[in-house]
C-alpha cells in the first residue's frame, strides 16, 4: 500500500475567542492517495479555504496534524513552511495572483526561480520562448 500524499488528523482552526469564536474546522481527518483527484465541496463559510490554507501551509491550525508527502508540517518552522509552499504544494486562487510585470511563462517559472534551478532545466519545464541565458523582458511599447 502507498503512503497518502495528505494525511490529515484531528485538526481544528478558530476563529476569535469567547461568545464571538467561529469554529471553522473542528476534528477533520482524512487521507488523500497519491495521483487521485479530490473535490472539497460545501457551503459558503463550511470551512474549505481554511482547509486549504492549513494544508498548504498558508495558515496554521490550533490542534491536529498535516501530514504532507511524510512530513508533519504542523511542526515545520516559519522556513519549513516556506520551502513546502515553494516546493510541493501549488495554488490556482479564484482571483489570479499572478507577477503583473512578468509573462504568463515567467509567472509558472518563477517557483523554478526561487528554488535556484539551472537557466537550461527551468526554460524546459516553462518554455519562455527566448534563449535560457535572456531573462529580461523586451521594453514596453
Ligand atoms: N481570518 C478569519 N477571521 C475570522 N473568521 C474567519 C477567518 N477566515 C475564515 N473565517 C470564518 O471561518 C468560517 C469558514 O470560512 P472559510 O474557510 O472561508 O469558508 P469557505 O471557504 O468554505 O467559504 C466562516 O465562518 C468565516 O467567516
Ligand atoms: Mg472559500
Amino acid at each position: 500500500m502507498t503512503n497518502p500524499i495528505v494525511s490529515v488528523r484531528g485538526i481544528q482552526r478558530t476563529f476569535g475567542s469567547g461568545t464571538t469564536a467561529v469554529h471553522a474546522l473542528r476534528d477533520i481527518s482524512f487521507d488523500i492517495e497519491p495521483g487521485t483527484m479530490v473535490a472539497l465541496v460545501g457551503r459558503s463559510g463550511s470551512g474549505k479555504t481554511t482547509l486549504l490554507n492549513v494544508i498548504g501551509g498558508l495558515d496554521r491550525a490550533d490542534g491536529g496534524t498535516v501530514v504532507v508527502d511524510g512530513d508533519d508540517i504542523t511542526a515545520l518552522d516559519e522556513d519549513g513552511l516556506s520551502q513546502l509552499r515553494r516546493d510541493k504544494v501549488s495554488y490556482v486562487f479564484q482571483t489570479f495572483g499572478l507577477i503583473p510585470v512578468l509573462s504568463a511563462a515567467e509567472n509558472v517559472g518563477a517557483p523554478l526561480r526561487l528554488a535556484r534551478t539551472p537557466a537550461a532545466e527551468r526554460e524546459k519545464r516553462s518554455p519562455t520562448s527566448r534563449p535560457a541565458s535572456s531573462t529580461r523582458r523586451p521594453a514596453a511599447r
